[in-house]
């Protein structure tokens, strides 16, 4: 795997360093609320930085999961299916929408409105990674871990065909293995 990896952009290092910062802006803000927050992860790609985001919050969180897909190799179809639901009711709940990268910004943008939708009563997004040139849709994150180039990247959860998620940094995958 690593023989495919142009170029490092984040160690796991400078992610953990990174999720402690955003763990402790994120709880001010429930704190305040006094709001037990449900941390919606998007699977599967969100997995690694949600398990090191949790860790660092001090106030009670729940956790739920809830599968969509909107990519097919390294292109954004732009069709949101979802391919597995949460297992417990939104409403009236403050979520904290956890997602491993926004590009186009569709599948986040859905996710929210499917939310919005079922009654919850605040939808917070935070991403590890921001692809901003490539937003095709208005929607920003609350709080995002680190802005990146228009690059196809992989690692820390994030994956090409399934491949890659368990490389403990995000990393540059080489053209030459998805042209
Ligand atoms: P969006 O709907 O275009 O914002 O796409 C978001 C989803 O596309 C993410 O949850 C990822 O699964 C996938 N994705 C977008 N960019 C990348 C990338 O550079 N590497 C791996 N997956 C990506």
């Amino acid at each position: 795997m690593l023989n495919d990896i142009k170029e490092v952009l984040f160690s796991e290092e400078e992610i953990s360093e990174r999720c402690k910062e955003l763990a402790s802006e994120i709880e001010a803000c429930y704190k305040e609320t006094g709001a037990t927050p449900l941390v919606l992860a998007l699977l599967k790609g969100s997995i690694p930085f949600m398990a090191e985001l949790i860790k660092r919050f001090t106030i009670p969180v729940e956790l739920e999961f809830m599968s969509v897909s909107s990519y097919s190799g390294v292109a954004s179809t732009g069709d949101v299916k979802i391919n597995k639901d949460m297992d417990v009711s939104c409403r009236g709940r403050s979520i904290l929408l956890v997602e491993d990268i926004i590009d186009t910004g569709r599948t986040i943008k859905q996710v929210v409105q499917l939310l919005y939708d079922r009654g919850a009563e605040d939808v917070k997004i935070v991403a590890l990674l921001d692809k901003k040139e490539g937003r095709v849709v208005e929607c920003e994150a609350d709080y995002v871990g680190f802005d990146i180039p228009n690059a196809f990247v992989v690692g820390y959860g994030l994956d090409y065909n399934q491949k890659y998620r368990n490389l403990p940094f995000v990393g540059v995958l080489k053209e030459e293995v998805y042209s």
